[in-house]
Formats: structure tokens, C-alpha cells, sequence
């Protein structure tokens, strides 16, 4: 059987004229629906009697990855979530739909338990400390009529490796509303005992919460005309799903602190924080210096200063990261696809389409790296989630991996600019240095191995905004199609290698 498949790929390789080696993605892991690690037979059929496992009801959502484990959280959109976050077996694996194992226990994912997880959305790990950063909206059943908001929203760090929780902090309600607030993404920004910068895509009072963990502090910094929808680009199709609602500020991305130009080494605390609403083709970035101002945050006053605009995408975005070289990685949701954009060049000119798959990348929702330069996507089909029915007599849920060369933004620990360069690294300017050794294999490896395909990305112009409607979304020109077309191929050959 595999024999056979493998023949197969290599025939098909050869007829599309290209290398095996360069097929670039590859599904890992692959699930109809999800089921968990229960601790027995008995607690699994009482919560499965009693609907506290829905197995339809439960969508991944976010992935991270730290030491061997894909941590993934599960949004309780509807009744009958058992866990919020999860584990399961990091790297290639021949359990291609293996349970998942709440985390850190079945005991924090109780839910109703304001001290438990409730409602995980995203996740960060920083690799240096080993530290889990989440966040908990609080409210559940949020695609109900009625959600149930019992909890509030909070964050919490827990410390993988030592086994305990390190905070647990409860946002106030003029940061994050205990009925209307949606935090949605986080990332970390490790200057001044560290910041956490978080998304709330709140309907009502959307923009990035700042907490300070030197002053146990939040504060939210708000800006309608890049963070709230943009109505023209509510509207748009996944496959055969229409999506029409407006939504705000969804993910977010932070530069790298330090950066490799011109062989001069950057030290940088003033980064860039990406976004973009979801309902919005436009790409913003606003400067950490400004969040992490809490004079900016006046209570439901505008941030007045500079947002910097890059342009528009080929279509809305939800997943979005960026390695530790500038290069930033996001979905294309009408276009099902990947898109790739070195921000040291134009964004215009410089998004790159990486792959597109109908089939294989129905709603890309969240990315993460490991540590051996792997992007791993986490795909959900969301669109039918929200308006349809899952269907589970088929894969609905995939992990599908790609070594792009590059790692987390949060990996700048091989300059080993702490020790010889303090003053500098905790000053907010711009810092020029000589290159020091670095540690082989590492950050100056080229972080862009060759590619099979990259058809070039075309951006919709702003006054055609509405051509992700339905039929008329944009398409890639014909030689990008050509493109395109092989690296469905890799995807495909990727498939079958692994679906055995
Ligand atoms: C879920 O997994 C348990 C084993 O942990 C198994 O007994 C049960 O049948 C599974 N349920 C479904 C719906 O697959
Ligand atoms: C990650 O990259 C390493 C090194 O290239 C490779 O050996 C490994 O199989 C990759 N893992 C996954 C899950 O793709
Ligand atoms: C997969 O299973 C085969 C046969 O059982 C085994 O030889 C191989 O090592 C396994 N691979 C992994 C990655 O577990
Ligand atoms: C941080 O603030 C939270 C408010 O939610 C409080 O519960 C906690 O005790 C504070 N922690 C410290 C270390 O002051
Ligand atoms: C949340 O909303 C409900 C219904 O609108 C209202 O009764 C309740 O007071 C609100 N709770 C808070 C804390 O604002
Ligand atoms: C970042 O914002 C601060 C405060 O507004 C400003 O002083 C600084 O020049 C900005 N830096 C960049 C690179 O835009
Ligand atoms: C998109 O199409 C739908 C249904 O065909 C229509 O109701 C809506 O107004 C259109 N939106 C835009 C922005 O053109």
C-alpha cells in the first residue's frame, strides 16, 4: 500500500517535473474530530452521555509548539468542549490523529471554575523561560445566543517545565469587559520584565491590550481606523461557505528585537506590532514604544498618533506570525492560502503566495514554529464551524508542516547580546554592533531555503475592495496559477505520502 503510493508520488513527480525534496508541505497530523486522553471509561461515558463532550461542538483553533509538544487550545464556541487546552506529541508521528491530553490537567479545564481555564483562544510559549502565556476569555458558548459569562477574562503564565502556575491575573473591566471583550492573540515582547501584547476583538471596544509584568499592570490602546472592520471587506467566500460579519482586530505579529542587516547586528526595542482586523485587507504595524505608553491609553480615547498602513493583501487574514528574521508568514482566507512577506522589502511588491490547496488549506487559522526551523500550520475549516454543521465522517482538522528555515521571533538568545551588550539592549534606540560569533547553525543560517513555488501574491487595489465577493475573488495570474498548481502538487504528493 504505501509501496504503491510512494510509487505513485514519484511518477507524478516526474511528470510535473519536479523534486521530491523541494515538496514543501506535508499533513502531520490529521483528524475528523477530536477526542481526548480520558482518565477512564466510566468518567468518559458519563461526559459523553451527559454532553459535556460534543464531539462536533469541538474546534482547535490556536498552536504553539515548545519541547516535543504542539500545544493547542479548543474555543468553547459551543456547549460540550471537555478541554480548552491541550496537548499532543510534537514532530512525525504515525498516530496521524492522536487524543488530546488537557493541559496542565483536567482539573484546570473545568469548566465554571473562574479559577480554571474557560475559554482559551491563543497561546504563547517563550522558549528561553519555558513558560506558557494564555489567555482566557472567560465567557463560553460565544456562538450561542446566550453566552454563558460567568468568568472573567484573564491571563495566566504557567511554568512547563517546573509544573506551576506563576500568575494568574484578572483584567479590569475598562480593559477587557467581562461581557463584550473577546481577547483573541497574544504575543510577547521580553524588554522591561516583559510585555504581553493582546488582541481583543471585541465588537464594542476592540484594541491591543498591553500588560506589564514588572507593574502586574494592563491598559488597552485603541484605534478605530486600523483595528475595527473595514465594511467593504466583511464579505467573502471560503469554498462554498459565504462569510458576511464585520470583525475587528483578530491576530497580531511583534518584530524580531534583533535583526542581521548589512552585517551589522540591530539591537532594537522599539518593534513593530503587525495586525490586521479580520474583516479588513490592510496590514497595519503600530511601534511598541507607543503600547507600552499607558499614557496612550486614555479609557475609550484614541491613539492619535502614527499607525503605519503597508497595503492590502490578496484577501483577510486571521493567522499571522513572524520569525526571528523579519519574515512574516499569514493566511489568505478567500484565496486558501499561505502568504509569505520579508518585511526588508516593499509589501506591495514583496508578498509571495507559498501555497494555496482548496482542499488541504480550507481556513488556515493559526501558525507556529519549532525549534528546527518547521512552520507548522493548524487548518479548521472554521467557516463551516460557525455556519454550518461540522460534518465528522471527514477530515475537518489538519497540522500541516513545512521547513522554512526559520524559528519564532521570540528566539534572539544565540547574539548573546545580554551579557556583553546590557546598556545598550535596554535602551529604546536603534544600536549598531559589529557581528559577533555566532553559534553555528543558527540565525545565520539563510532562512529561506529554496522554494518550488512562489507565485507572487496580487494584492487587490483599494477600489476593488469588494472583489472578495464570492465568484470574483481575485485570482492569480496565469503564470502564477502555473505556479500555484505545483505547489498543490507538493501538497498533494505530501498527502498521500502521509495519509497511509
Ligand atoms: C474517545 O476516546 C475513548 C478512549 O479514550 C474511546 O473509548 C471513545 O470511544 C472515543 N469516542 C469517540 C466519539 O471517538
Ligand atoms: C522538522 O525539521 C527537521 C529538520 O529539517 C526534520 O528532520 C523534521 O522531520 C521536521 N519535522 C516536521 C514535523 O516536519
Ligand atoms: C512507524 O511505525 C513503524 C512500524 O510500526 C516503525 O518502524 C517506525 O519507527 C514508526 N515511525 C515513527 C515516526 O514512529
Ligand atoms: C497582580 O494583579 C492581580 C490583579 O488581577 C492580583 O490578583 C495579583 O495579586 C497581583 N500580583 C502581584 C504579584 O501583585
Ligand atoms: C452583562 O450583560 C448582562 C445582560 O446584558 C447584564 O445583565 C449584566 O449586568 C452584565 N454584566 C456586567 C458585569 O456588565
Ligand atoms: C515610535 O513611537 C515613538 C513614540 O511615539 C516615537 O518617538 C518613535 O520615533 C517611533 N519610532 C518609529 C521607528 O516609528
Ligand atoms: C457581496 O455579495 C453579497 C451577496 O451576493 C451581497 O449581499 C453583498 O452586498 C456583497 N458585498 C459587497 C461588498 O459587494
Amino acid at each position: 500500500m504505501l509501496t504503491t503510493k510512494l510509487l505513485v508520488s514519484a511518477l507524478f513527480c516526474l511528470a510535473a517535473n519536479i523534486d521530491l525534496s523541494s515538496a514543501k508541505f506535508r499533513v502531520i497530523r490529521e483528524w475528523n474530530y477530536v477526542n481526548f486522553t480520558w482518565p477512564d471509561a466510566e468518567v468518559y461515558r458519563q461526559a459523553f452521555e451527559g454532553q459535556q463532550y460534543v464531539p462536533e461542538n469541538n474546534i482547535i483553533a490556536g498552536l504553539k509548539y515548545f519541547e516535543d509538544f504542539y500545544y493547542i487550545t479548543l474555543p468553547r464556541m459551543k456547549p460540550g468542549v471537555p478541554a480548552t487546552l491541550v496537548r499532543v506529541p510534537a514532530g512525525l508521528s504515525n498516530n496521524t490523529a492522536p487524543l488530546l491530553s488537557p493541559y496542565p490537567s483536567w482539573e484546570m479545564n473545568q469548566i465554571g471554575d473562574c479559577k480554571s481555564l474557560q475559554n482559551v483562544q491563543n497561546i504563547e510559549i517563550d522558549p528561553a523561560t519555558g513558560r506558557i502565556w494564555i489567555i482566557d476569555g472567560g465567557r463560553t458558548e460565544t456562538l450561542s445566543d446566550s453566552p454563558v459569562a460567568k468568568c472573567r477574562p484573564k491571563l495566566l503564565v504557567y511554568d512547563i517545565k517546573k509544573e506551576n502556575f506563576v500568575l494568574t491575573y484578572v483584567f479590569p473591566e475598562d480593559v477587557a469587559s467581562f461581557n463584550g471583550s473577546f481577547l483573541y492573540d497574544i504575543v510577547l515582547d521580553n524588554a522591561d520584565q516583559g510585555y504581553a501584547y493582546i488582541t481583543d476583538n471585541s465588537g464594542r471596544d476592540p484594541g491591543i491590550i498591553v500588560f506589564s509584568a514588572k507593574d502586574n499592570k494592563s491598559w488597552k490602546i485603541r484605534h478605530s481606523q486600523s483595528m475595527r472592520a473595514d465594511p467593504r471587506a466583511a464579505y467573502f467566500r471560503v469554498n462554498d461557505v459565504s462569510i458576511s460579519a464585520s470583525l475587528n482586530i483578530a491576530s497580531l505579529a511583534l518584530s524580531p528585537r534583533i535583526k542581521n542587516s548589512n552585517d551589522k547586528i540591530i539591537v532594537n526595542d522599539e518593534r513593530e506590532v503587525f495586525y490586521s482586523p479580520l474583516s479588513s485587507l490592510h496590514l497595519y504595524s503600530i511601534n511598541s514604544s507607543v503600547l507600552k505608553n499607558e499614557q496612550f491609553a486614555a479609557t475609550l480615547g484614541e491613539f492619535q498618533g502614527n499607525v503605519k498602513d503597508y497595503g492590502t493583501k490578496a484577501s483577510q487574514s486571521v493567522g499571522m506570525v513572524m520569525d526571528n528574521q523579519g519574515v512574516l508568514y499569514y493566511s489568505l482566507l478567500a484565496l486558501n492560502g499561505i502568504a509569505r512577506w520579508d518585511s526588508g522589502t516593499p509589501f506591495q511588491t514583496g508578498q509571495k503566495m507559498i501555497a494555496k490547496d482548496e482542499r488541504y488549506l480550507e481556513w488556515v487559522n493559526s501558525f507556529a514554529f519549532d525549534d528546527q526551523g518547521n512552520l507548522t500550520i493548524l487548518v479548521n475549516r472554521l467557516n463551516r464551524f460557525i455556519y454550518q454543521k461540522l460534518s465528522i465522517n471527514e477530515p475537518n482538522f489538519r497540522l500541516i508542516a513545512s521547513n522554512v528555515g526559520g524559528k519564532s521571533y521570540l528566539y534572539d538568545e544565540s547574539y548573546n547580546y545580554e551579557s556583553s551588550q546590557t546598556s545598550e539592549a535596554s535602551s529604546t534606540t536603534t544600536t549598531e554592533k559589529e557581528v559577533p560569533v555566532l553559534k553555528p547553525g543558527t540565525d545565520q543560517d539563510p532562512y529561506l531555503s529554496p522554494q518550488p513555488a512562489e507565485p507572487q501574491a496580487e494584492p487587490t487595489p483599494e477600489s476593488s475592495m469588494g472583489q472578495t465577493n464570492g465568484s470574483t475573488t481575485p485570482k492569480p495570474s496565469s503564470a502564477a496559477a502555473e505556479k500555484a498548481a505545483t505547489a498543490l502538487i507538493s501538497l498533494l504528493i505530501a498527502g498521500m505520502l502521509l495519509v497511509v
